[in-house]
């Protein structure tokens, strides 16, 4: 057993308590390798944010469980030493399981220094997501580890998270579930969904550029929900904005991205005023990341340093997880 306060992580009650009354929401920014995490401690250090390091089952698998802790380990011990060369305030950092879906995955990251961990129980009827939840936070209580629940189901495909459909939470569901389970935030499904497509061209209007704009977050559901728990941490998944820009400079490079369509910034500014406290963020950086990384290829085909190409994909990934912090989230300077 490691506890994930030996390991220098926080857990997300005080994390979410000062996001509720700030009226900002805490980024959740996954990572699968070194630059991805270098780029996340740096952005949130330097913009003195509080972060969530989210580890999904994928991860676990592409990076090996293992080497993760202890880069998480690792990132926190860089965070402190970077804060005191450049004077500036120690950040709180949560190792957070991204989509858990079993008691099994849970309580191995609740044993190996997760400070908080998600079981997404929303593919499971009502009754069967409170047990396992339920479950869950018995287990990850006792060791102060905090968890994140799911009700209402959120399309899109990634490696580990398949949903053909979404099914907007039912707000009338929400405090039973709460009450039941005794978890300490809860993911909803309000229109947002996982990866770069997010909306089907049928679905958006197009402006005069042809750009498609997809349909409004369902704000209506949100604002139920708050007065169903109110005071209560909500977590949006999904949240990339698939920014066009980031599009066109894959597609510039020899990409063939189609129909890419994500949440406007604008959505997720106003999200965050409210009880969503958590803002989960993957696509975005995978869309910078790879531009980047193809714009070097693109224009340097002899280069064969990873360095070369690597280090400007993580400068990429700083410059936006410090835009996010800043200008979309609002928890820049409230570390
Ligand atoms: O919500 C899913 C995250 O973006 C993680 O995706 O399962 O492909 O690692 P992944
Ligand atoms: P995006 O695919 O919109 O970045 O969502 C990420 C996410 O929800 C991770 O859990
Ligand atoms: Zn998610």
């Amino acid at each position: 057993m490691t506890s994930y306060k030996k390991l220098g992580f926080v857990n997300t009650k005080e994390m979410f308590k000062k996001a509720m009354a700030g009226k900002y929401a805490v980024p959740a920014y996954n990572f699968n390798n070194m630059e991805q995490l270098q780029a996340i401690i740096t952005a949130c250090l330097e913009t003195q944010s509080p972060v969530m390091l989210q580890v999904s089952s994928g991860a676990r698998k592409y990076a090996d469980q293992t080497l993760l802790k202890y880069m998480g380990k690792g990132a926190i011990e860089m965070m402190k030493v970077h804060a005191k060369e450049k004077g500036l305030k120690e950040i709180p950092i949560a190792l957070h399981l991204d989509h858990g879906d079993t008691f099994e995955l849970c309580k191995d990251c609740v044993d190996s220094g997760f400070s908080s961990v998600m079981i997404d129980g929303s593919h499971h009827s009502f009754e069967k997501n409170i047990e396992l939840t339920k479950q869950i936070v018995e287990y990850a209580h006792q060791h102060d580890v905090t968890v994140e629940g799911e009700l209402g189901v959120l399309a899109g495909i990634e490696d580990d998270v398949v949903a053909e459909k979404s099914t907007y939470t039912k707000p009338e569901e929400v405090f039973e579930f709460v009450e039941k389970t005794n978890v300490d935030s809860l993911a909803i499904s309000i229109g947002t969904s996982h990866g770069a497509n997010k909306f089907t061209p049928a679905q958006c209007t197009q402006n005069e550029d042809g750009i498609f704009i997809p349909p409004p977050l369902k704000f209506e559901i949100l604002e139920e929900i708050e007065k169903k728990i109110p005071g209560f941490a909500i977590v949006l998944h999904g949240s990339s904005s698939v920014p066009i820009e980031a599009v066109k400079i894959i597609n510039d490079n020899g990409g063939a991205l189609k129909d890419s369509v994500g949440i406007p910034e604008e959505e997720i500014r106003n999200a965050a005023q409210s009880a969503v406290c958590k803002v989960n963020i993957d696509s975005d950086g995978r869309l910078w990341m790879t531009g980047a990384i193809r714009k070097i290829f693109n224009d340097k085909p002899a280069e064969f340093d990873p360095r070369k190409y690597l280090g400007p994909a993580r400068d990429a990934l700083i410059e936006m997880y410090k835009h996010k912090n800043k200008n979309v989230l609002g928890s820049a300077g409230q570390a």
